[in-house]
């Protein structure tokens, strides 16, 4: 199954290093491959400029950053979304909880500030940002309440939220492959919208282009 997925002799080692009992090997691939990233197949495909750029451009198009805005952006993977969003002029904060990838982001996203840190636990102090990203990340999150009352939390009156997300229409396809799919939250537009109110959020807007959604909306 490792090389489906690309993956290789480097990855075979760090699963057998791993010391983990078969059953969790699918949880495993999926953190390795997607949840928590790591390896160099991750680093590649991270770091690379086609991956997730249609889930970037959505995300900044709908942010319209300005060089006042204080962004941050939560699962930030490989940096490509801070770096572009760098040329805004705004100020830019990624936070993963993947070492690699913020290792990784330091390096793609020069003049970025990276934090390792946990989404459910933001370790920033209220109203510190103007306006919150996520780019294929909301469908890990086992607590999606918990993180997005930490994205109202930190950002300032009238800051804005956008995150970009797998609808249910993809799972077990290509965008969202077993097993990572059967390990993932998929969200109708209207319970994600409902979820993103729940929070505190207002001006919610769930926009869905072939299952491929968007979620907008401002503190
Ligand atoms: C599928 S990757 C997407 C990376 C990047 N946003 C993109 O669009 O290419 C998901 C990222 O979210 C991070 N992530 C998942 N759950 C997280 C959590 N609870 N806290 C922080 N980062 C998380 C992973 O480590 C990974 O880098």
């Amino acid at each position: 199954m490792l090389r489906d997925f690309g993956l290789g002799d480097e990855d075979q080692a760090a699963w057998e290093r791993s010391g983990l009992p078969p059953e969790a090997f699918e949880d495993w691939l999926t953190d390795r491959l997607a949840r928590r990233p790591a390896g160099a197949r991750a680093r590649e495909v991270y770091g690379a400029d086609d991956v997730h750029d249609f889930a970037r451009r959505a995300i900044l198009a709908a942010l319209a950053l300005e060089p006042h805005d204080r962004l941050l952006e939560i699962g930030c993977g490989g940096g490509l979304l801070l770096r572009d969003a760098l040329a805004s002029g705004a100020a830019v904060t990624g936070l993963d909880h993947s070492e690699e990838m913020v290792r990784l982001a330091r390096e793609r996203a020069a003049g970025a500030d990276l934090v390792l840190g946990d989404a459910a636990s933001l370790p920033f102090p209220d109203a510190s940002f103007t306006a919150v990203a996520m780019s294929i990340v909301f469908m890990f999150l086992p607590d999606p309440d918990a993180v997005l009352r930490e994205c109202r939390r930190v950002l300032s009156a009238g800051g804005r939220v956008a995150i970009y997300t797998t609808g249910p229409e993809l799972r077990g396809t290509p965008a969202a492959p077993k097993p990572l799919a059967s390990r993932s939250r998929f969200y109708g537009d209207d319970e994600l919208a409902e979820l993103a109110r729940r929070s505190g959020l207002s001006d919610v807007v769930v926009t869905n282009d072939g299952g491929g959604q968007l979620l907008t909306g401002n503190a």
